[in-house]
C-alpha cells in the first residue's frame, strides 16, 4: 500500500531520455542504492555500481537485463581508502565523463564497542562519510569536465537528534578516542558531516555548475542494520511488518525517491547544498515529519558553514588528500 505521506519524484522526471549519462553509486546492490541504480538504467544511463562485495552486485544486476540502459559494478569498499583510490582510478581508466554521483551507501555498527578500519578510522564515520569524502574530492575534475553535473550523499533523520541533544562533528575527536563510544552516535555525526559536506561543497563548485544535496531516504524496508545480534533481527523481521503497516515506513523504491529527485529533476538544481528529507514519524521537531524536497534541517550544526568548511579542511587531511 502506497504511504500517502511520501513526496514523489514527479512523472517528468523519472520518464526524462538520460541516454549517454554515466552515473555512479555507491552500494547499488541493496535497498536505497539497487533501486536509484535501476532506475537510472531504465531511463538510458550507463550505470557504475561501486559495491564492496562485486558477487553481490553481479546477482542484482541480473534483474536489469531488459532495460535500456547499461551498468557494470566495479569493487569499492569505502571503509578502506585504497579501496576507494583503486575504484577511482579504474573508473577514470574506464570513463571520461560523470553526470551524476550517488554516496549512497552507509552502515551503522551494531555493536556498542568501536570498531576501526585499517587506516585508524571509527567504521561508521570511515564507510558512512570519509570514503564518500574521498571518491567525491577524486572525481571533481570528471564532475567539472561533464557538467552541468550532480552528487547526492544519503545522510538520515538521525543527524537531527532531538531538541535536547543535536549531534555535531567533534572535530576534536572524530576517531572516537577521547569520548565513551555510541555506536548510534557514530551514525548521527557521520549523518550530520555528510550534510555539512553537500552544503560545503555546493559553494566550492558553485562556479563549476556541479549541484550538490544531501537526502534523509525515509524508513527504507530495505538490508539496513541487519548486521546485529539474533535479537536485533528477530526484533527487526517482527517490527518491518508492522511499521509498513502503520505507514510509517517505505519500500525501497520509495525512499529513492528524494535521491531521484536531486540527481534528475529539473526543480532540485535550485536548490543546490540543501537538505531534501522524505517524511518521517522519527524527527523529534513536529513541524519536520512531513519532511520536504527541499527542507531545512532543525539541527543547527547541519547548517553551520564554519563547521563545514573546518570537517572539509580535517578531512582532507585525514584522507590523505592535504
Ligand atoms: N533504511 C533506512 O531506513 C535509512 C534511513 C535513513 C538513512 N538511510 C541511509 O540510506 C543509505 C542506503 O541504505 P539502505 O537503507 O538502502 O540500506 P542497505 O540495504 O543496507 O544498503 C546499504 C548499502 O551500503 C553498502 N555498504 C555498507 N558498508 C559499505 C562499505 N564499507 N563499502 C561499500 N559499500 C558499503 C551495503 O553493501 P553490502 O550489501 O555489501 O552490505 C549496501 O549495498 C545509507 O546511507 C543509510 O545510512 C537509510
Amino acid at each position: 500500500m502506497a504511504n500517502k505521506n511520501l513526496i514523489k519524484c514527479d512523472a517528468t522526471t523519472l520518464s526524462k531520455d538520460i541516454s549517454g549519462k554515466t552515473y555512479i553509486v555507491t552500494g547499488a546492490n541493496s535497498g536505497v542504492g539497487y533501486e536509484t541504480t535501476k532506475q537510472l538504467v531504465k531511463q538510458g544511463a550507463h550505470v557504475v555500481m561501486a559495491c564492496r562485495n562485486v558477487e553481490k552486485g553481479e546477482t542484482v544486476v541480473k534483474s536489469f537485463s531488459d532495460l535500456k540502459g547499461s551498468y557494470e559494478v566495479i569493487k569499492c569498499d569505502l571503509a578502506s581508502l585504497e579501496s576507494v583510490r583503486t575504484f577511482v582510478t579504474l573508473f577514470i581508466e574506464k570513463h571520461n565523463r560523470l553526470d551524476g554521483l550517488a554516496c549512497n551507501a552507509g552502515m551503522v555498527n551494531m555493536n556498542n564497542k568501536p570498531q576501526y578500519t585499517k587506516d585508524g578510522f571509527e567504521i561508521t564515520m570511515a564507510a558512512s562519510f570519509f570514503g564518500h569524502f574521498l571518491m567525491t574530492e577524486l572525481l571533481l575534475d570528471v564532475l567539472k569536465k561533464s557538467a552541468p553535473s550532480r552528487m547526492v550523499i544519503l545522510s538520515s533523520v538521525v543527524h537531527a537528534g532531538n531538541p535536547k541533544n543535536r549531534y555535531q562533528v567533534h572535530l576534536d575527536d572524530l576517531l572516537w578516542k577521547k569520548r565513551k563510544y555510541n555506536n548510534f552516535a557514530a551514525y548521527g555525526e557521520a549523518k550530520v558531516a555528510s550534510v555539512q559536506y553537500a552544503m560545503e561543497l555546493a559553494e566550492r563548485v558553485k562556479k563549476d555548475k556541479i549541484t550538490t544535496y544531501s537526502v534523509h531516504p525515509g524508513w527504507a524496508r530495505s538490508n539496513f542494520g541487519g548486521g546485529g545480534n539474533v535479537v536485533m533481527k528477530v526484533l527487526m523481521a517482527i517490527l518491518k511488518p508492522i511499521f509498513a503497516g502503520l505507514n510509517f515506513s517505505d519500500s525501497s523504491w520509495e525512499s529513492a525517491q528524494a535521491s531521484l529527485h536531486c540527481l534528475l529533476s529539473e526543480e532540485s538544481t535550485k536548490h543546490s547544498g540543501k537538505y531534501f528529507s522524505q517524511h518521517s514519524v522519527l524527527y523529534q521537531d513536529k513541524e519536520c515529519k512531513k519532511g520536504g524536497f527541499p527542507m531545512t534541517s532543525p539541527n543547527p550544526h547541519a547548517n553551520d558553514m564554519e563547521a563545514a568548511k573546518k570537517l572539509v579542511k580535517v578531512s582532507r587531511e585525514l584522507v590523505g588528500l592535504e
